[in-house]
């Protein structure tokens, strides 16, 4: 059964969710944790994006704070698309709260966004976000090595999924 989530845009009361998603169990896939000056700037960046540049959301589950999900623009092969990314804190996980949440924020892309194609690029060897890939209905274009975190390259599977046929 698909869970109730609901996005709604990331706020200046959010900060909090940065150390939580920030332990060393969440940011695995993702090169490790990261020092508290960068979550400053992640939180300052995540405040200034709105679209059609992208959006960031907290993911709640009822009322209750479950993750987050946003949409942002990069040139990817030459051509302007939106990548799209998620966390859901351990104590919601398995839940289907993230592929609920990928599906939600295609939705959003489709209404505000002005490119059709939205990209996600988990590592190969993270099973639960490619799982979610799958689900959300996003298409398995291939592996690529992606410059992630900033100075290095992760080999990544490149899924795609097309706003124009929601
Ligand atoms: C990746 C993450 C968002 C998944 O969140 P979630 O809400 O637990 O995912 P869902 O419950 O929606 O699961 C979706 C699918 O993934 C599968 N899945 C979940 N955890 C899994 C795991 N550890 N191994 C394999 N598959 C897994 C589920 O079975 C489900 O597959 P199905 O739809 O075929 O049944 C969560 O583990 C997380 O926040 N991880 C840390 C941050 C992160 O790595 N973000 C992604 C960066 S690319």
């Amino acid at each position: 059964m698909t869970p109730p989530v609901r996005l709604r845009p990331w706020s200046g009361a959010d900060r909090d969710l940065l150390d939580a998603f920030n332990a060393p169990s969440m940011t695995a896939h993702l090169g490790g944790p990261e020092p508290s000056s960068k979550l400053a700037e992640r939180h300052a960046r995540y405040l200034a994006l709105y679209p059609p540049a992208g959006a960031m959301y907290v993911v709640l589950l009822g009322e209750e704070r479950a993750g987050s999900i946003g949409w942002w623009e990069r040139v990817w092969r030459e051509e302007p698309i939106y990548e799209t990314g998620w966390a859901v804190l351990p104590a919601f996980q398995g839940r289907g709260v993230a592929a609920a949440a990928a599906r939600a924020v295609l939705g959003e892309v489709a209404a505000y966004g002005t490119h059709s194609a939205v990209h996600a690029f988990p590592s190969v060897d993270h099973p639960a976000s490619n799982a979610v890939c799958r689900t959300a209905g996003f298409v398995l274009l291939g592996e690529r090595d992606v410059g992630y975190p900033p100075g290095s390259t992760m080999r990544c599977h490149d899924w795609v999924a097309d706003v124009r046929r929601l």
